[in-house]
């Protein structure tokens, strides 16, 4: 038994989405998460500025004593991953290859539309992902920035947002996917808006879940879980002051938690 905490960061307060996951399915585990709000967005950076931020934000977490890490956000798991594992010393998940395994499963007629980060769909991560999975799939890749500032604005399912869905996505429903990943940890807080515009007919894949799905079975895999069925406390961290955090948190985690500033220029 590990009763250490699970260290999660994204670039910002997307990956509360990917926090409320983590805790329901592994409901004893401690979390200490870490946004990088004072340098969102990392969607528009390039790969050697993703990395560098990213170390930062390992080297704060396991300045916490995390046992793991998760790498929420998207464009970093998708840039940054290989380099993470090859630094750090402690075990490192990303939430690409979970996303495109559960999407590979999922679709029927081999068609899967990605929806993601600027530089998320330049790296190609999901689609190598995918063609790992089954080489025989159709990928289709959109990046949809405006989501981000539309999701922190708390315009989730408006006619602005519907409007900016419709113009997005159309290309890949012109394609014929019957599947879309949610490749952003902001995007599963326009998921309504988003289903409305794809219809019914085409699923909508969050790595969130399937990404902890993994964590918890390597956890218990390897003696990690935190089996004391005390309380887990959890500690939220930000690098820049966010009136998002409380919204976000509340509408992701359904409860309120308070985050403390730090410097991660200090890491
Ligand atoms: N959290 C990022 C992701 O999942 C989106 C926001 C950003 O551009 O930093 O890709």
């Amino acid at each position: 038994m590990d009763v250490r905490p699970i260290g999660i960061f994204d670039s910002g307060v997307g990956g509360l989405t990917v926090t409320g996951r983590v805790m329901q399915v592994m409901e004893n585990e401690k979390i200490v998460y870490f946004g990088d709000t004072a340098r969102v967005p990392y969607g528009s950076k390039g790969k050697d500025t993703i990395t560098r931020f990213s170390c930062q934000d390992v080297r704060f977490l396991l300045s916490q004593d995390v046992k793991a890490v998760i790498v929420a956000c998207n464009t970093a798991s998708s840039n940054s991953l290989d380099y993470l594992k090859s630094t750090f010393d402690v075990p490192v998940f990303g939430v690409v290859e979970p996303g495109a395994a559960e999407a590979s499963k999922i679709t029927k007629n081999k068609k899967i539309g990605i929806i993601a980060t600027e530089a998320t769909i330049r790296s190609g991560a999901y689609e190598k992902e995918i063609k790992k999975a089954d080489s025989s799939i159709e990928v289709f890749s959109k990046a949809c920035p405006l989501f981000v500032p539309l999701a922190e604005e708390g315009w989730c399912n408006n006619e602005i947002a519907r409007l900016t869905a419709e113009k997005y996505l159309a290309p890949l429903l012109e394609k014929g996917v019957d599947t879309v990943i949610l490749g952003c940890t902001h995007y599963p807080l326009l998921r309504s808006c988003i289903q409305s515009v794809v219809g019914e007919n085409v699923v909508l894949v969050d790595p969130a879940y399937e990404t902890a799905v993994r964590v918890r079975e390597y956890l218990n895999k390897n003696g990690m879980l935190r089996e004391e069925n005390t309380k887990a406390e959890h500690k939220f961290f930000v690098s820049d002051t966010t009136n998002m955090f409380d919204r976000i948190c509340s509408e992701a985690l359904k409860e309120n938690y308070q985050a403390t500033e730090i410097n991660i220029e200090e890491y």
